[in-house]
């Protein structure tokens, strides 16, 4: 790929999914060995990570809607939960990653000019971190976002539902938002690759998205540093894949 942005020493993203983080399953192994593959990546290259509020949040989320709290303050629990989320990848890495999250993309932006990486969970009210990612992504003029996810790639329907779903390696963000947009006005609980404002806004600024298994790490290593990567590329019109 050519142009200014895919220079091996301009910023990456990744939005690291709460579900990932938090299985159940050898999650402390897990985390160990992520932080050690963000902290060798972050050294190479300015890199910012965001971190979801996976089943922790949908359980808080869960029970403040039964308590009847409004969507912003059940919002404003799960950017808690995400920013608790933040702490322990955040104090897993270590320096010079600071501990606590920064608050805004403003202050994590400015916090990439003395460390990387930089993590953080949510900003404010009404999106979820895989929008936070964006715009600093776009902020930052990032070469690419990945989105570390529970799903191994992007498929035309829900595989869990559909045997016959098609998985999808490679789009046009046209044609990213067109799905993103049919699937907002399906079912509820249907399965959102990524947040919608968070794909508008790569997508007007031309911001290349790679969607994989956030477990499979060597993989994940592949998709940041710019390899060909098993998971599901969003670019450009008329760009190559990334
Ligand atoms: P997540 O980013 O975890 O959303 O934020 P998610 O879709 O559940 O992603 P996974 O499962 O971790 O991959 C959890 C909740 O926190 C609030 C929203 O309510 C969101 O659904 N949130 C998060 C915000 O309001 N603003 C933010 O910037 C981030």
């Amino acid at each position: 790929m050519a142009g200014r942005s895919d220079a091996a020493s301009s910023p990456i993203v990744v939005s690291v999914g709460g579900s990932v983080l938090l299985q159940e399953d050898r999650d402390a192994a897990f985390v160990g060995d992520l932080a050690e593959l963000l902290r060798r990546v972050g050294r190479s290259r300015p890199t910012v990570v965001t971190v979801g509020g996976g089943r922790t949040a949908r359980e808080y989320l869960r029970l403040g809607a039964e308590l009847g709290l409004t969507h912003v303050e059940l919002d404003e629990i799960g950017i808690d939960i995400t920013r608790l989320h933040a702490r322990l990848l955040a104090g897993r890495i270590g320096l010079p990653t600071a501990s606590h999250p920064p608050l805004s993309v403003r202050e994590a932006v400015e916090a990439l000019r003395h460390a990387s990486p930089v993590v953080l969970g949510g900003t404010e009210p009404g999106h979820t971190t895989d929008a936070v990612a964006s715009l600093i992504a776009v902020r930052v003029r990032a070469a690419r976002v990945v989105n570390a996810t529970d799903v191994d790639a992007l498929y035309d329907s829900d595989p869990r539902l559909n045997p016959g779903a098609r998985r999808l390696e490679s789009l046009d963000w046209p044609e990213f938002l067109a799905m993103l947009r049919r699937d907002a006005g399906g079912a509820p609980g249907a399965n959102y690759p990524f947040d919608r404002l968070g794909a508008e806004a790569l997508a007007r600024a031309g911001i290349p998205l790679a969607i994989v298994a956030g477990r499979d790490l060597p993989n994940l290593e592949k998709a940041l540093v710019g390899e060909r990567f098993a998971g599901t590329s969003v670019r450009p019109r008329g760009g190559e894949a990334s």
